[in-house]
C-alpha cells in the first residue's frame, strides 16, 4: 500500500495546548515525515473537537459565548503546531458544518438500519469523561481519571447496539495482532471484552445540552461526543464521496494516549463495522507525560506549555527530547533538569561536535570539497558498516513506533564517528602530504555517515536536517530508499560548513555563586558610577587604556592534542586568523577530540612562553568555577581573529 493516513484525538478546547497535547502532535508529524521519507503518499490530520458540557462550562468560566470561546481556543490549537515544525495537511473542527453534516448522515443511516434504538437508562456519568462508566471501572467508587464520584442519572436516550457486534470485534483483534499496540494495550482491550459489551447512549437530551450536533431523527437531543468526536476521522477525508476517502481510509491509523483507549478500540470500530466501513488498520496507544509523578493536565494544573519550551529550546531541541525521552507506550516523567542535559549532552556535544569537526575539518584540510576516498581500511569499512547496520534498525524501529530505540542507533553512530575522529586523528594526517589519501578516505567516511544521519534527522528534527543537508549538499535527499547506500557523495562536490548546530544551553542553577570579595566587579558594584577613562588605576581596577592593550581574538581551534608527560597540558593549534600554537592547562577538563572546531576567546598579544618545551603563543581564556574550567566562547561563528572589545 503506497498510501498512509495518520490522525491525532483532536482536543477538546476547554483548555490550551500543553505538552501532552504536542506530544501526540510531534509523534504524528514525525511518522509522516518517516512514511514520506519512504516514498508513501502521506495524509496527516489533527483538530479540534468542540462540543459538549465541558465546552460550555470552559466558556461560562471564561465568560464569553460559546462560539467565541471555541474559535479562540482552537486557533491556538492551530498556531501551537508550527512554531514545533509540526505540519499537518488538514485540521478539523467539530463544528464545521461539512463535519456535522457527515455526523448526521452516519446518525440516520445507522439508525435506519436498525442499530440505533430508544431507551431509558440508568447509570454513573462522569462529567471528566463525559460518559457513563460501568462498576467495574470505578476506583474507591471515584473515577480513575478524574478522581471525583460519578452521578447517578436516569434518562430516555438513544443507544447503538454495541454489543452486538462484540464477537466480530474480539474476532478482529485476535486475528489482526497488530490492530491495537503496544500489545499491553491489545490485552487491556480484549480483558474489557471478556465481559458482556453493553450498548452505547449515543445522544444527551437538549434539555441538559444544547451545544451538541442535533439528533436528525429526534431533534429533542443532541450527539453525545464521541459519537460526534470519532467520525472526524472519516469527515475530515470528505466521506462518504471524496476521492480522499477512497485513497486515505485503506491507510488509516490513530495515535491516541491511553486515556482514550476505550473509545477508540471499541466504540470506534464497532461503528464502523455498523457503517459497512472496514476498521482503520492500526491503532497506537501512548503513555503520559507527568510532572512529579502525576500525569500533566489542566485540571491537575501541572501544565508546561510547548510553546516556552520551543522560545527557550528550539523546536527541533523539543520534538527530540520528546520522542527520545519516553519509551512509546509507558509513561515519562517531564522535567527541565532532563530537557537541557539532553540538549547538552545529545545535541550540542554527540551531534553539533561531531558536525562542527568534520566539516571544518573539510573546510581546512579539504579545500570544502568532498575528498575522493582511497581503499578503506577496516576502521573505515568498521564506521560504513555500523552507519548502514543503524539505517535498517532505525527503519526497524520507526516502523513499530519505538523512536527511543530507533534515536539510540543513530546516537551510537553518532560516538562511533566522535571516536573515529580521535583514533584516525586527521590534523595529524593533514600535516603529512604521504598521507593524502588516506586523509581523504577519513574525511569522506566521515561525511557519509553524517549524510546517512542526517536522513535519519529527517522526521525527528527537521529543521536541523535541512541545515545538514545543505552543508553537506544533499538538500534534497528526501528518500530513505534511493539514498540509502554508502558513497552517494560525488568527490569534488561543495560542502558548505554553516553555523554551529545547538548553541549550548546554561544548566539550571540551584544558588547563584557569589562573586568573590576582591572582585573587580564587587568594587565596581559598591563604586555605583564608575569611569574608568579618568579614574587612576587603584587596586583591581584598570583603565580604559590598559584594557585596550589587551588584543582579544576569537580563535578556532584545528587541531588538539596532550603534551607528553604533562596531565594538565593540551597544545592547541588555532586559527586566529593565522595559524599559532597555545599551551593551554585544560587537560583535565577537556578531550582533545571534542575541541576541534570550536571557537574560543584567546589574548593574542601575550609575550610567547615555552610550557614543557613548547613554545605557546597566546593564553586562551575560561572561566573557573570551582574545580572546573570551562572555556570561553561567542555565542555564534564568527570568522576567526575577530575582535573582541
Ligand atoms: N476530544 C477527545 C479526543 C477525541 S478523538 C476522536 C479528548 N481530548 S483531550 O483534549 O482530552 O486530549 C486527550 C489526548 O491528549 C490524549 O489522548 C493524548 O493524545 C493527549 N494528552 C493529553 N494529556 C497528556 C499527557 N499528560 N501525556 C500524554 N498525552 C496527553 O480526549
Amino acid at each position: 500500500m503506497n498510501t498512509y493516513y495518520l490522525t491525532t484525538p483532536i482536543f477538546y478546547v476547554n483548555a490550551q495546548p500543553h505538552l501532552g497535547h504536542a506530544y501526540s502532535t510531534v509523534v504524528a508529524d514525525a511518522v509522516c515525515r518517516y512514511q514520506r521519507l519512504l516514498g508513501k503518499d502521506v495524509r496527516f490530520q489533527t483538530g479540534t473537537d468542540e462540543h459538549g458540557d465541558k465546552i460550555v462550562h470552559a466558556a461560562e468560566d471564561a465568560g464569553v459565548s460559546v462560539q467565541e470561546y471555541v474559535d479562540t481556543i482552537s486557533a491556538m490549537f492551530r498556531g501551537a503546531w508550527p512554531p514545533l515544525a509540526i505540519a499537518p495537511d488538514n485540521f478539523v473542527r467539530t463544528t464545521d458544518p461539512a463535519h456535522m453534516a457527515v455526523v448526521q448522515a452516519v446518525l440516520q443511516q445507522v439508525y435506519d438500519q436498525g442499530d440505533i434504538y430508544f431507551s431509558e437508562y440508568t447509570g454513573l456519568y462522569c462529567k471528566g469523561c463525559e460518559r457513563f462508566l460501568t462498576e467495574k471501572e470505578l476506583v474507591d467508587g471515584k473515577c480513575p481519571d478524574h478522581l471525583s464520584e460519578p452521578e447517578r442519572i436516569s434518562e430516555q436516550n438513544y443507544f447503538f447496539r454495541m454489543g452486538k457486534y462484540q464477537e466480530w470485534l474480539i474476532d478482529h483483534i485476535t486475528s489482526h495482532p497488530e490492530f491495537i499496540t503496544p500489545e499491553r494495550y491489545k490485552n487491556e482491550v480484549l480483558s474489557f471484552l471478556k465481559d458482556p459489551l453493553e450498548d452505547l447512549c449515543i445522544s444527551r437530551p437538549t434539555t441538559r445540552l444544547t451545544w451538541g450536533i442535533p439528533l436528525p431523527f429526534d431533534r429533542r437531543f443532541v450527539t453525545y461526543v464521541w459519537f460526534d468526536a470519532l467520525i472526524n476521522y472519516l469527515s475530515g477525508l470528505g466521506y462518504p464521496a471524496g476521492q480522499d476517502f477512497a485513497r486515505y481510509w485503506p491507510a488509516a491509523e490513530h495515535l491516541i494516549a491511553k486515556d482514550i483507549l476505550k473509545p477508540h478500540a471499541i466504540y470506534w470500530p464497532t461503528m464502523l463495522k455498523a457503517m459497512g466501513l472496514a476498521p482503520y488498520r492500526r491503532l497506537h496507544v501512548h503513555g503520559y507525560w507527568n510532572m512529579n509523578e502525576t500525569k500533566m493536565s489542566k485540571s491537575l494544573g501541572n501544565v508546561v506549555r510547548p510553546g516556552e519550551l520551543v522560545a527557550e529550546f528550539g523546536a527541533d531541541s523539543v520534538r527530540y527530547f520528546l520522542l527520545r525521552e519516553m519509551s512509546f507506550g509507558l509513561d515519562a516523567g517531564f522535567s527541565r533538569e532532563a530537557l537541557v542535559a539532553r540538549h547538552n549532552s545529545d545535541l550540542t556535544n554527540d551531534l553539533g561536535n561531531l558536525f562542527s569537526r568534520s566539516l571544518t575539518m573539510v573546510r581546512n584540510f579539504a579545500q570544502s570539497k568532498v575528498p575522493q576516498p582511497g581503499v578503506p581500511s577496516p576502521q573505515d569499512r568498521e564506521l560504513a558498516e555500523a552507519a548502514m547496520a543503524m539505517l535498517a534498525q532505525y527503519r526497524e524501529q520507526m516502523d513499530h513506533f519505538a523512536f527511543h530505540r530507533a534515536l539510540a542507533s543513530v546516537w551510537e553512530v553518532i560516538s562511533r564517528a566522535n571516536k573515529y575522529i580521535v583514533s584516525t586523528q586527521p590534523w595529524e594526517l593533514a600535516k603529512d602530504p604521504q598521507q593524502a589519501d588516506r586523509l581523504g578516505t577519513v574525511l569522506y567516511t566521515l561525511l557519509e555517515t553524517l549524510r546517512l544521519i542526517t536522513l535519519t534527522l529527517r522526521p525527528v528534527m527537521p529543521e536541523t536536517a535541512v541545515r545538514m543537508g545543505e552543508a553537506l549538499g544533499v538538500a534534497g535527499e528526501m528518500n530513505l530508499n534511493n539514498c540509502g547506500a554508502w558513497g552517494r557523495l560525488v568527490p569534488g562536490a561543495a560542502i558548505t560548513p554553516g553555523a554551529q548546530l545547538f548553541p549550548r544551553l546554561q544548566r539550571e542553577e540551584k544558588a547563584k555563586p557569589q562573586p568573590p570579595k576582591n572582585s573587580a566587579m564587587q568594587k565596581s558594584e559598591t563604586k555605583k558610577e564608575f569611569s574608568s577613562e579618568t579614574e587612576p588605576e587603584t587596586e583591581g581596577i584598570v583603565t580604559f587604556d590598559t584594557f585596550q592593550k589587551l588584543e582579544l581574538r576569537v580563535a578556532e581551534i584545528i587541531g588538539a592534542e596532550k603534551i607528553a608527560k604533562s596531565d594538565r597540558l593540551l597544545k592547541l593549534t588555532v586559527k586566529a586568523p593565522e595559524e599559532r600554537t597555545i599551551v593551554a592547562g585544560i587537560a583535565q577538563h577537556y578531550q582533545p577530540e571534542e575541541l576541534i572546531g570550536r571557537q574560543v576567546i584567546i589574548v593574542a598579544n601575550l609575550k610567547p612562553a615555552k610550557l614543557m618545551g613548547v613554545a605557546s603563543h597566546g593564553m586562551v581564556l575560561a572561566a573557573k568555577d570551582g574545580d572546573r574550567l570551562v572555556l570561553s566562547a561567542v555565542s555564534g561563528p564568527v570568522a576567526p581573529g575577530s575582535r573582541v572589545a
